[in-house]
């Protein structure tokens, strides 16, 4: 059992991932933390990294299950897109047993256009060579069905801190890159991020690891 740690950087996290990996199989780590804590960042970085340093490893982020705009609209939840209830948790779950199953062919994972903010079938290939893949969203530590089991399907999940102050002026300068007005972008934040936040900040003492990312300073 490897002990839980704040403090560490980009290559210990590489070599935490290596030796978890020496036992063969496929390994799976999922990155959580708040909106915009840091996540998908560390989880593209994590897995650059391991591929650079000759370790096959895929980001697969838990974004591309997303339900559609379409759907979201019939269920009457698209103005609080983001929420646990706006996911396809159960095909999430289900991508990842595949991904540790079926390692003979290449599984297609979806992704997310953050510009028409919808998820794309078919865009992240997962080759029968990754070995490692490194999954990332909001909910991966939650008690509920079908998280709990998403927990279980993952060799480990870290948590991301980072400063509410950086991380709040980060998720709206997104926003507005993304096409909102500042107004409706810190409205958002406020209505609909933060209350995602404070439900997942409950379920970060069920990390293996918690990651600051304050202090990270991922490598280039
Ligand atoms: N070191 C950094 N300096 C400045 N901005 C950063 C840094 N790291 C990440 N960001 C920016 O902060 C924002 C949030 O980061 P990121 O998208 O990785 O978080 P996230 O946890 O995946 O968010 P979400 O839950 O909304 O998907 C992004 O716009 C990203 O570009
Ligand atoms: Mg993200």
């Amino acid at each position: 059992m490897i002990p839980m740690s704040d403090a560490t950087t980009g290559p210990r996290l590489v070599e935490r991932v290596r030796a978890l990996a020496e036992g063969g199989g496929r390994v799976l780590i999922g990155v959580t933390g708040c909106p915009g804590a840091g996540k998908s960042t560390l989880a593209g970085w994590l897995a650059g990294a391991l591929t650079g340093g000759g370790l096959p490893a895929v980001w697969v982020p838990m974004d591309g299950f997303h339900l559609a705009d379409v759907e979201l609209e019939r269920l009457g939840r698209l103005g609080r897109k983001g929420a646990v209830d706006t996911f396809d948790g159960h095909g999430y779950l289900a991508l990842l047993h595949r991904l540790r199953t079926e390692t003979a062919a290449t599984v297609y994972a979806p992704s997310f256009d953050r510009e028409i903010e919808q998820p794309i079938a078919g865009a992240i290939p997962v080759p029968p060579a990754a070995r490692v893949v490194v999954s990332e969203g909001n909910y991966l530590l939650f008690g509920d069905e079908p998280w709990s089991r998403v927990r279980a399907a993952m060799t480990e999940v870290w948590y991301v801190d980072l400063d509410d102050r950086v991380r709040l002026d980060r998720l709206v300068r997104r926003h507005v890159r993304f096409g909102k007005t500042a107004e409706r972008a810190a409205r958002w934040v406020a209505e609909v991020d933060e209350p995602n936040a404070a439900a997942i900040r409950a379920t970060r003492s069920r990390a293996d690891l918690r990651v600051d990312f304050d202090t990270l300073a991922l490598p280039a």
